[in-house]
């Protein structure tokens, strides 16, 4: 097994998952602003250091992706943000991505940018720590026929262009092509454009000799659109989901790590833990990979404030708890409230 392999496997290990802790700025700026927090590099410091610090989210968080500041950053003790994870057994990894901008001739549409330089900058990366990558690609479904296959084949290049310099820079490419939530799509047409995405990302992964085994895939899960008429069922989902990931994820892919998506915090773990629960194949690991669905209620109880952190920790310890049960198919309803640790602690 190649060290690429390794290092994926371990981020997922024993029902471990990811927090996606790599918001642009001007993204956390917009969440902070909800909550009436200032957002200043070191409001955005603060609160991603009362996360990593969080006592006993080890066994529950194998990785946690950082942006270009956050892995610049020190701790309010001088500690390197980033060696507080790796301190505790955590993998770092960064989001290698410079966002998403308008796709030319494709109205409505978006294009994921950062492959010029990308190869210096992941060189970068790696000697700061990071042992793995993120890149986001964007699709959006209209009821007027989006997205086109000019969108679908540029951005599958585009991540597999990204997933082959990772692997080549000694990094574990997490590929990530998100079909969105937005708009009153059934979870069939959500399915369906789903399934043409990871056909068009595998079939560039192939073209570009990226090895399978050392990569993670971090796709939606199968969901209707937040406006459809037709909510489904967290079975629908569950089922949804597998098969469509059955049909168009190698196996030889060792872990998929669903983003949430803007489902809210509780129904993200319930799809989780009912898609691993499913009786079906299932021949990768089925985890997390959340930035919402882990930190939204941890960042509304912070607020900003130092005298919150405990609160916000305990959130969110509370949140990781949860959906690490979810990756083993053990979550239940009643974890909602017995988890919760007791005051004073962590
Ligand atoms: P959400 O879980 O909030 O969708 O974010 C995951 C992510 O990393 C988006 O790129």
């Amino acid at each position: 097994m190649s060290s690429l392999d390794e290092t994926a496997r371990a981020i997922v290990a024993d029902g471990k998952g990811i927090l996606a802790a790599d918001e642009t700025p001007a993204t956390i700026t917009k969440r902070f602003t909800e909550h009436g927090i200032p957002s200043t590099p070191e409001s955005r410091r603060a609160f991603r250091e009362a996360l990593f610090t969080t006592p006993g989210i080890a066994p529950f968080i194998g990785g946690v992706i950082l942006q270009d500041e956050t892995i610049r950053q020190k701790s309010a003790s001088g500690q390197a943000l980033i060696e507080l994870l790796t301190a505790q057994g955590i993998i770092p990894g960064i989001k290698a991505d410079a966002s998403t901008r308008p796709l030319a001739g494709a109205p409505g549409e978006r294009i994921t940018e950062g492959l010029d330089g990308l190869r210096a900058r992941l060189e970068e990366y790696g000697k700061l720590g990071a042992r793995f990558a993120k890149w986001r690609a964007v699709f959006i479904i209209s009821s007027d026929g989006l997205p086109t296959h000019a969108c679908l084949h540029a951005n599958a290049d585009a991540l597999a262009r990204y997933a082959a310099l990772c692997q080549e820079q000694g990094l574990v490419p997490i590929v990530e092509p998100e079909v969105l939530m937005d708009g009153s799509h059934t979870i069939e047409r959500c399915e369906e454009v789903t399934s043409q995405v990871l056909h068009a990302v595998f079939d560039e992964l192939y073209d570009q000799s990226v090895r399978l085994e050392g990569m993670l895939l971090k796709p939606n899960m199968v969901i209707a659109g937040h406006d459809s008429p037709q909510e489904a069922s967290v079975a629908e989902v569950a089922e949804a989901t597998v098969r469509t990931l059955a049909r168009h994820a190698p196996a030889a892919v060792p872990a998929i790590v669903f983003l949430s998506g803007g489902q809210g915090q509780t129904l993200a773990t319930e799809h989780l833990d009912a898609i691993n629960r499913l009786d079906a194949p299932k021949p990768w690991t089925l985890t997390f990979s959340y930035a919402r669905a882990l930190q939204d209620e941890a960042m509304a109880i912070w607020r900003g404030k130092s005298e919150n952190v405990a609160a916000a920790q305990r959130a969110f310890h509370h949140r990781a708890a949860c959906n690490h049960a979810a990756a083993l198919g053990r979550y239940s309803e009643a974890m909602e409230t017995q988890s919760r640790l007791a005051p004073g602690g962590p």
